[in-house]
């Protein structure tokens, strides 16, 4: 029993293998939570929660004048805008009279088997979950705030939403509908958070959270390369292995916003949901609002065991379909290879090339559609170009298949070129504000993902184009932000609602054409990693992290990336050297150890490689099918972090299969360093008392040696060399 009801003390406990998370009614009917951290007996935590002292001017409702029981003191999970709660709220109701407030008060609670589902969004599933839903009531109006919680208890998971029932004759609007309040106990916190731009996603940084806000968010439409929607809040001296550490990861791809401030009584409150900037939502009479779903891990242990809980989940209970733990194809994709300028032949010889050294894949990027030798002209007329395929896409997809290879295409479903038939016949299918032209970026416009027609409109083209040919593999790219962000088909008082429906638009059509071709893999993109969420791996498994693949680069790219985000998910591929990004040159072996780490495939000109390189790519696909498993599925450890260390200019992380049988270390030298000193670095997750051997070697070492004095490593003399240790039992 994952969920434990209380009646005497009205509290509702969530337990999961390592932690607690406790819910109570308090005396006047508010749902508030009183602890969340590592698991205890049963006990009602109440007392953790109560005010010290006077409220400083902050009112008190319930003839409670003058104490401590104040809106802006108590541990609501669902906090109302405009009812004297001071902090960071997460509810703005506007009743239909005009007013700003509501007070949800407690009406009943139920648990049920498995993991609710939210309509038209996406969310973790599955039966091995339980489900609370707590609805609460306002104290005037027929206003109902369903919570709901899943509970999956061997991830240490817990999931919140809020569905918003107006059970009144008329509208009301929603200004603020985020998911989640989450009151930590008292203490002081640092976020973890994850910024960056295009070429450079998921830097981490660290701050304190003191009494200002600290704000993550996105308001360009998608989660974006800017920050990530997912933080880490932790003890102020919280590392890898120590402190407590609560993962908070929003699954969804549109605005949001995760904020922290710390308040009067010096209690961390975090916020978490849809960005408030421009939403303003209509619930008509007896319709609901449903919000994204939150996902929260806690660790007492630091990040690592938070991140393997994460990955776990994200793996077995949030992507879908037959990829999310089969072994993905070997891809090669012909983007940096070529950019727009191919033809049929070109892919053919390139994937000749591949195929013998057993890559498996061959995906055909931007440029095969329409009016597309540029970026300047084409997105939206997504018909083969068959002058430049030299034939129809079925025939190129028979050419590639011949040579024993699956083939793969890209779409940019969610934009328009100005300079295309589709925007020719239906410019209002574009996001425009009246009486204003849009702005370009990237010479084109976003598509009014709003409405159905041009849902319908975007269905019908792609199905036609993958039922066409024998295509295995999509790329779902998306490149640009959202401006001029109104909708043709909505009524001016509803345009406060175009972001949230865009994703919602986006979403419905992910569905409908992922649950039409279950058996082609997708695999999403924007400008590579600009939305690496989990509200994208519900539909698409895997991610193309970023469009830089310069082995030093994406050492942070990727480090920052694993907190959450499980290896599987990871697009990573070997690129030509110097790198187009940054010029950098690197050594192949470098460059495939790094992308082992991820999906691990090629995007470069095959025919342009020497033979001894093609021979190193030949053992490096051979190498990494024999290490597939203990990479995708081991749990994963950051043992020496990117961003350096007094005594280090290399980097380390390893894969260890959960019974410490088998590990896997990769060491990346990111600096050059004269004479350096012996250098070791400690392994995770090992048997204590098992002798291991590294790489086949004759010498045997105690688990304990490896993990507390470390494998001693050795790097060629070269620039950035790197090395991988395979650790199995001796
Ligand atoms: C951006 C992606 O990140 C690239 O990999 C490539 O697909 C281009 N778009 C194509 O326009």
């Amino acid at each position: 029993m994952a969920i434990i009801r209380n009646d005497t003390d009205k509290t509702f406990t969530l337990t999961t293998k390592g932690t607690m998370y406790q819910l109570k009614i308090d005396d006047f009917g508010q749902l508030i939570n009183t602890y969340y951290g590592e698991k205890m007996d049963y006990m009602d935590m109440n007392y953790a929660t109560e005010a010290d002292w006077g409220t400083s001017f902050s009112p008190n409702p319930f003839e409670k004048d003058d104490t401590g029981y104040s809106y802006n003191n108590i541990h609501q999970e669902i906090a109302l805008s405009g009812m004297g709660d001071f902090r960071l709220t997460t509810m703005g109701v506007r009743n239909a009279d005009g007013s700003y407030g509501a007070e949800p008060t407690f009406v009943s609670a139920k648990i049920e088997k498995g993991k609710y589902s939210i309509k038209g969004l996406p969310a973790f599933y599955g039966d091995n979950a339980e489900t609370l839903v707590v609805t609460l009531k306002d104290k005037v109006h027929d206003i109902y705030f369903h919570m709901y919680y899943g509970v999956f208890e061997e991830y240490d998971l817990i999931t919140r939403s809020v569905v918003v029932e107006n059970k009144t004759n008329e509208s009301i609007h929603l200004e603020k509908a985020l998911s989640m309040a989450l009151n930590l106990p008292c203490g002081s916190y640092d976020m973890l958070y994850f910024h960056g731009r295009h070429t450079r996603e998921r830097i981490l940084e660290r701050t304190r959270i003191n009494h200002a806000k600290v704000c993550v968010e996105s308001v360009r439409g998608a989660s974006s390369h800017m920050h990530n929607p997912f933080v880490i809040v932790c003890d102020k001296d919280a590392g890898e292995s120590n402190g407590r550490a609560w993962g908070i990861a929003l699954v969804y791809s549109g605005n949001f916003e995760i904020s922290a401030m710390k308040n009067l009584q010096e209690k961390t409150r975090v916020v978490a949901g849809i960005n408030p900037e421009n939403f303003n939502f209509e619930v008509g009479a007896g319709e609901t609002f449903e919000t994204p779903e939150v996902a929260l891990v806690f660790s007492k242990n630091g990040f690592a065991d938070m991140t393997n809980n994460f990955h776990s989940a994200i793996r077995n209970n949030l992507c879908r379909g037959k990829f999310k733990n089969a072994r993905r194809p070997i891809l090669i994709n012909n983007w940096e290879g070529t950019y727009f300028d191919f033809n049929a032949d070109k892919l053919v010889s390139m994937a000749k090339d591949a195929s013998e050294l057993g890559v498996e894949l061959f995906v055909m990027d931007d440029g095969w559609f329409g009016k597309r030798d540029n970026d300047r002209s084409g997105l939206g007329d997504w018909t083969p170009n068959e002058k430049k395929l030299q034939g129809t896409l079925a025939n190129l997809a028979n050419r590639i298949n011949d040579l024993g290879m699956k083939f793969g295409i890209w779409f940019e479903p969610e934009c328009v070129s100005p300079d295309s038939d589709l925007y020719r016949a239906h410019p209002e299918y574009a996001l425009a504000m009246p009486g204003r032209k849009p702005q370009l970026s990237r010479h084109q416009y976003v598509l009014d993902m709003t409405r159905a027609d041009v849902r319908d409109n975007l269905f019908n083209q792609i199905a036609t184009v993958l039922r066409s040919a024998n295509i295995s593999y999509v790329k779902w790219d998306f490149n640009r932000h959202l401006t001029d962000v109104y909708s043709a088909n909505l009524p001016a008082e509803k345009q406060g609602e175009v972001y949230h429906r865009y994703m919602l638009g986006t979403y419905e059509l992910l569905e409908r054409v992922t649950q039409s071709f279950p058996d082609i893999l997708f695999e999403s993109c924007s400008g590579g990693g600009g939305r690496f969420d989990c509200g994208m791996l519900y539909y698409m498994p895997q991610v193309w992290t970023s469009d830089n693949a310069d082995a030093i680069d994406r050492l942070k790219i990727q480090y920052g990336t694993s907190f959450v985000y499980p290896v599987s998910t990871m697009g990573a591929h070997v690129s030509v050297c110097p790198n187009h990004s940054n010029a950098r040159v690197t050594p192949l072996r470098t460059r495939g150890n790094v992308a082992y780490f991820g999906t691990y495939g090629l995007e470069l000109d095959i025919n342009k490689m020497s033979s001894e390189e093609k021979q190193e790519i030949k053992r490096q696909i051979v190498e990494f099918k024999e290490l597939y498993e203990l990479i995708q599925r081991g749990d994963y450890y950051r043992l020496i972090s990117p961003y350096g260390t007094e005594d280090s200019l290399f980097c380390a992380w390893e894969t260890v299969k959960r019974d410490g049988s088998e590990a896997l270390v990769c060491t990346v030298r990111y600096e050059s360093d004269a004479a350096t000193a012996p250098e070791f670095v400690k392994v995770k997750g090992l048997v204590p008392s098992k002798w291991y051997k590294i790489n086949g070697s004759e010498q045997k070492y105690l688990g304990s040696a490896l993990m507390n004095i470390g494998i001693k490593i050795d790097f060629d003399f070269f620039t950035y060399p790197s090395r991988l240790y395979h650790i199995t039992e001796a």
